[in-house]
C-alpha cells in the first residue's frame, strides 16, 4: 500500500473545458506521451459522446501498451458496453462507470430514489464485469452525497465487483479537512473496503482540488485522479505535476511513491498546452514558465551559494532542460521520422510523411535549429490544416507601415473554391481577421487572442491561440509560423473550420 496510483483524465475531464475538445490523432499523441511518463491509468474519453469520441478512445486503446487505458460510461448497459467495445483492444482496459450519489443530484437531475441509484449502480458495475475485470465506480457528487448513503453503495458496489472506488468532489465544494473524514469515514465503515482502492477526483472551483486530494491520500485514498496542467471542466481538476511533485517532495509525510517519471512533466505540459490552446500561466506550480526563476537578488545570491536555500526541487527532474537542438537544415527523411515517433506520431502512409518532411524543410529554410517544440508544432500545424477542414488559407499579404492603416488581402478556398477579400484594420491581425470573417460571415465573437513563441529568439515559431464562441458554443483555433501574422490567421480559420462543423458531442454528465 505505499504506492499511489496515478489516473490521469486530461483526455476526458481534460477535454470537457470549453474549446479544448481533441481530435483523435491529438489524443493519441498525448496519450503516448502519458504512458512515457508511466501514467498507471489514461482515461481516453467518454466512448458514448460521439462517434469521433468512440475512435478516438478505441484508438488509444491500441496505441498504448504500458498503461491501462479507461473509457467512462454512465451507468447504462448502452453507455457501457459502448465503452467496453471501444476498449477490447487494449492490453489492459478499465471501465469507468458512474452514477451521481447526492440529494440534489438524485432529486433534480436523475428524479430517482436513492434505492434506484443504488441498484442501477450495482447493474452497471455487473454489466461492466462482463468486460473487464478492472471496473472502476464513481459516486458523482460524492463531496455533497450523505455519508451513510456512500457507504451502502459503495459496499454493494464492491460486492457487485468494482475494484475501485472513486469519490469525486464533482463542484469543487470540499475543504481538506471535511473531504479526509469522508475518506477515511469510508475506509473504515465499509466492511469490505480491504476488496477496493479508493480514488479521489477533485474539481479546483475554491482553489482547493490538490489540497484536498493530498488530505484524502493521507487519509487512506491509493489513487488520485488528475489531468496534465489542471486541465479540466470549469476551474479545472487537480494537476498531475502537483500531485506528483507534492507526494515525491515531500515523501517524509507521504510515504508513498508513484511510478511516474517526472522528467516527462514539462514535456507533457507544453504538449497539452500547444494540442488544446491552454497556455499555461507564468507563475503556475512546477510547470509554468517563472516556477523556477529566481529575480529578487537575494533569492538569487542564496540559490549560487547553496540551491536548496530557495529551491525544494530540481528543475531539471521535472524536464525543464534547456531547449535541445534535435534536427537541422540537412536532416534527412529518416531522422525525421524517427524523431516524430519517439514524439509519439507516426504517420498513416508515405505521402504524409512526404508532406510533413516538405513542411519540414521549408520551417528549416527560415530557422536554422528545429527543436522537439518546432516538431509539435509542426504536426499540430498540419493536423489543423487536414483535408476535411471546410476553409483553408490560400494567401495572406498584409501592409503595415507608420501613419497609415494596416491592410489584409486574403485568399481562402472555401469548400474547394477560391475566394478573395480585402480589410483594414487597427492593426495587421485585426486587418487580417476581418478580412476572413468578411468572407465567411460565421458572426462569432473573438474571446481571446494569444501569442507565444514556442522557442527563444526572434526566428522562433510563433504559436498563436484564438477563443471564438458562437451561439454559446466556445472553440479554439491554434496556428504556429515564423511569421505571427501568418499563424494569427491559420488560427482564426482553425477556430473558425471548428465553429462551422456541427457538434454532436454528448456531455457525460448533463444525465
Ligand atoms: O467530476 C466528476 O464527478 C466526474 C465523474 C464522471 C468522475 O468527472
Ligand atoms: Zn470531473
Amino acid at each position: 500500500m505505499n504506492k499511489l496510483t496515478i489516473f490521469d483524465t486530461t483526455l476526458r475531464d481534460g477535454e470537457q473545458s470549453p474549446g479544448a475538445s481533441m481530435t483523435k490523432e491529438e489524443k493519441v499523441r498525448i496519450a503516448k506521451m502519458l504512458e512515457r511518463m508511466r501514467v498507471d491509468v489514461i482515461e481516453a474519453g467518454f466512448p458514448i459522446a460521439s462517434s469521433g469520441d468512440f475512435e478516438a478512445v478505441r484508438a488509444v486503446a491500441r496505441a498504448v501498451k504500458d498503461s491501462v487505458v479507461c473509457g467512462l460510461a454512465r451507468a447504462t448497459d448502452e453507455d457501457i458496453d459502448r465503452a467496453g467495445e471501444a476498449l477490447k483492444d487494449a492490453v489492459a482496459c478499465r471501465v469507468h462507470t458512474f452514477i451521481a450519489t447526492s440529494p440534489i443530484h438524485m432529486k433534480m437531475k436523475l428524479r430517482m430514489e436513492p434505492d434506484q441509484v443504488l441498484e442501477r449502480a450495482v447493474e452497471a458495475v455487473r454489466r461492466a464485469r462482463r468486460w473487464t475485470d478492472d471496473v472502476e465506480f464513481s459516486a458523482e457528487d460524492a463531496g455533497r452525497s450523505e455519508l451513510d448513503f456512500l457507504c451502502r453503495i459503495t459496499e454493494a458496489v464492491i460486492e457487485a465487483g468494482a475494484r475501485t472506488i472513486n469519490i469525486p468532489d464533482t463542484v469543487g465544494y470540499n475543504v481538506p479537512e471535511q473531504f479526509a473524514h469522508t475518506i477515511r469515514s469510508l475506509i473504515e465503515r465499509v466492511p469490505n473496503a480491504d476488496k477496493a482502492v479508493f480514488s479521489v477526483h477533485c474539481h479546483n472551483d475554491l482553489g482547493l482540488a490538490v489540497a484536498n486530494s493530498l488530505a484524502a491520500v493521507l487519509a487512506g485514498a491509493r489513487q488520485v485522479e488528475c489531468t496534465i496542467n489542471g486541465l479540466g471542466e470549469r476551474a479545472g481538476n487537480a494537476s498531475l505535476e502537483e500531485i506528483v511533485m507534492a507526494v515525491r517532495t515531500r515523501r517524509d509525510i507521504f510515504q508513498l511513491e508513484t511510478n511516474i517519471d517526472t522528467t516527462q512533466i514539462v514535456p507533457a505540459s507544453r504538449l497539452v498546452a500547444n494540442i488544446t490552446g491552454f497556455p499555461v500561466q507564468p507563475n503556475k506550480a512546477i510547470v509554468g514558465a517563472n516556477a523556477f526563476a529566481h529575480e529578487a537578488g537575494i533569492h538569487q545570491d542564496g540559490v549560487l551559494k547553496h540551491r536548496e536555500t530557495y529551491e525544494i526541487m530540481r528543475a531539471e527532474d521535472v524536464g525543464w532542460i534547456k531547449n535541445r537542438m534535435v534536427l537541422g537544415k540537412h536532416s534527412g527523411r529518416n531522422a525525421f521520422r524517427a524523431r516524430l515517433e519517439e514524439l509519439g506520431v507516426s504517420f498513416a502512409s508515405e505521402e504524409d510523411l512526404n508532406a510533413a518532411f516538405a513542411r519540414f524543410k521549408d520551417l528549416a529554410d527560415k530557422k536554422h535549429e528545429i527543436y522537439d517544440e518546432d516538431l509539435q508544432a509542426l504536426v499540430t500545424d498540419a493536423n489543423l490544416t487536414a483535408e476535411n477542414e471546410r476553409v483553408k488559407l490560400r494567401y495572406l499579404r498584409v501592409c503595415s507601415e507608420t501613419g497609415e492603416m494596416p491592410n489584409a488581402q486574403v485568399t481562402l478556398a472555401v469548400d474547394g473554391v477560391e475566394q478573395k477579400a480585402t480589410a483594414t484594420g487597427g492593426g495587421p491581425v485585426d486587418a487580417s481577421f476581418k478580412a476572413i470573417e468578411s468572407l465567411l460571415q460565421t458572426g462569432t465573437d473573438l474571446l481571446l487572442y494569444s501569442v507565444n513563441n514556442i522557442t527563444s529568439g526572434t526566428d522562433s515559431q510563433g504559436e498563436v491561440t484564438v477563443r471564438v464562441s458562437k451561439d454559446g458554443r466556445i472553440v479554439n483555433g491554434q496556428g504556429a509560423d515564423t511569421d505571427i501574422v501568418i499563424a494569427s490567421a491559420k488560427a482564426y480559420i482553425n477556430a473558425l473550420n471548428k465553429v462551422l462543423q456541427p457538434s454532436e458531442r454528448a456531455h457525460p454528465q448533463l444525465l
